[in-house]
């Protein structure tokens, strides 16, 4: 006789997972196709910065996975839709980026709340609002420097080589 460990959180909170699984890897797939986008339009080292953020948002999505076979729970792994927002400037790509983190910002807050009966998933959670909210902070901050140099395109390839350091 043989056992698999039990799965010891609610149908809920697994359902809520696989939905920031979802994201994660959503935004994995985002980051590479801004990268591919920026690459396109000469920006080398926003193109080379966001294959990094491809790569920390596969980090997230581990994190998850770990967290759900240590409660007995196994990851879904979802279809991820395909990325297909024109991206025609530089600007473009640092607002659809900054708007992608804003909103998981903001569900992973929900998602924080929801887990409130289950100390265990609420403090796996408690992490993400701290990456999230970094994040948020730190394409808000590249978003202060593309207004500051009013899409000034030496401004941008200024902005451009920073991000490729
Ligand atoms: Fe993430």
């Amino acid at each position: 006789m043989s056992m698999l460990p039990k799965m010891i959180i609610s149908a809920e909170h697994k359902k809520m997972l696989d939905e920031a699984v979802h994201s994660e890897l959503y935004a994995s797939d985002l980051y590479k196709h801004l990268s591919n986008q920026v690459q396109r339009l000469g920006y080398l080292g926003a193109a080379k910065f966001f294959l990094k953020e491809s790569k920390d948002e596969l980090k997230h999505y581990q994190l998850h996975a770990d967290f759900q076979n240590d409660v007995g729970a196994v990851a879904e792994i979802p279809v991820v839709e395909a990325m297909r927002e024109p991206i025609k400037t530089f600007s473009d790509a640092i607002e659809t980026a900054y708007e992608t983190e804003l909103e998981l910002y903001n569900n992973y807050k929900e998602w924080y709340s929801d887990a409130s009966d289950d100390p265990v998933v609420q403090q796996f959670l408690l992490q993400f609002l701290e990456i999230q909210r970094t994040s948020v902070g730190e394409y808000g901050d590249l978003l202060s420097r593309i207004n500051l140099v009013d899409q000034d395109k030496a401004g941008m390839l200024l902005i451009d080589q920073e991000l490729g350091e």
